[in-house]
């Protein structure tokens, strides 16, 4: 099995007749309980489940249009090369669903860091599949969306959906098993507070991290246990409204994640110095009795987990952050 064929079975029958373009917002997310590994690397499909939530007004717009020239891709108003990898990254998934004589002019925005681990590909290709379906007027449902927008990068499957969504890990080879959906429960006081200490693109991608952690790290054979309780205890705490729960699995599960990553060879470090003066703040503020919590991507950019009655001390200690409303 590999993209085209998994195209060719959600897609299969529909005419394909386009309008001039279309365009579409997606929101980032941040995964509370991780994807890191996969068990088909054609087509995305995670070792484990994941839970994240969605990063509200943060995210990407695209715009495509039907072109007769060459393909144009413009990312934050740059005109990406050819042979820039994100651009060609983009090529590969677009020629999945057109024919050979079609070009597009896409135009992609992100309202946030790219590459500094604030998970651009989720939203890109989430943004991206959206403005797909409505230019094909494909009328796709949301899981439909969720399994497309996974071909193209992992934690997009989550980006199709806004809240607390689940990525479902599927046991099927085909992946047809394996898609986000959104849970029922919201908690409007959440906020999250991202808090950037690096904005240039990481030296390793996800990609190429996962797989190195894979298949070098002793310690991920510990992960998939980890994620299985963690996920427990995110549900519990979410159904509940148990914070404490939530934020201590979420903080503890980002650092298992990065403890696989370090017991990886070549040893694998997303983090700047100042990366962990934002955990050791994190860590004074608990003792000095602020319920404040932390998770982190593979980059080196920190995302604190609060509630909306600390708004305040929070703001007060990290003065630069881009508060994020969830539920709003
Ligand atoms: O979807 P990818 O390939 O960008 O991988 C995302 C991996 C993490 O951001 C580290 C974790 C996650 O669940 O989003």
């Amino acid at each position: 099995m590999n993209k085209k064929d998994i195209v060719r079975i959600i897609l299969g029958g529909k005419t394909i007749s386009a309008k001039p373009s279309a365009s579409a917002f997606a929101s980032s997310n941040i995964a509370l309980c991780k994807y890191w590994g996969k068990r088909d690397e054609e087509l995305n499909l995670p070792v484990t489940a994941s839970l994240s939530v969605s990063l509200g007004h943060l995210g990407t717009r695209t715009k495509i249009s039907i072109s007769n020239m060459a393909d144009r891709i413009t990312l934050d108003d740059c005109e990406l090369a050819d042979e820039d990898p994100f651009a060609r990254r983009l090529i590969s998934f677009l020629d999945l669903f057109r024919s050979p004589r079609e070009k597009y002019n896409i135009e992609t925005k992100n309202n946030f860091p790219t590459a500094a681990g604030l998970a651009s590909s989720a939203s890109g290709f989430a943004a991206l599949v959206i403005a797909l379906d409505d230019l094909y007027a494909w009328h796709l449902t949301k899981k439909e969306l969720s399994l497309l927008a996974r071909l193209g990068s992992g934690s997009a499957s989550r980006s199709i959906f806004n809240g607390f969504v689940e990525w479902q890990r599927g046991s099927r080879d085909d992946g047809m098993d394996s898609f986000a959906q959104v849970l029922a429960e919201q908690w409007p006081e959440l906020r999250l507070g991202v808090v950037t200490v690096a904005d240039e693109q990481k030296a390793v991608g996800s990609r190429a991290g996962m797989r190195r952690t894979t298949e070098t790290s002793e310690l991920y054979r510990s992960w998939p246990l980890q994620v299985e309780k963690d996920l427990r205890n995110i549900k519990e705490a979410i159904q509940n409204r148990d914070f404490e729960l939530l934020g201590k699995t979420a903080e503890s599960n980002a650092l298992a994640m990065h403890a696989t990553m370090l017991a990886a060879w070549p040893p694998l470090l997303y983090w700047k110095p100042e990366t962990v003066l934002v955990f050791q703040k994190v860590w004074k503020m608990r003792e000095a009795g602020v319920p404040v919590y932390f998770t982190i991507d593979a980059g080196p950019n920190v995302k604190i987990l609060f509630l909306e009655n600390q708004l305040n001390v929070v703001s007060k200690n990290f003065g630069s952050m881009e508060i994020v409303t969830p539920f709003s």
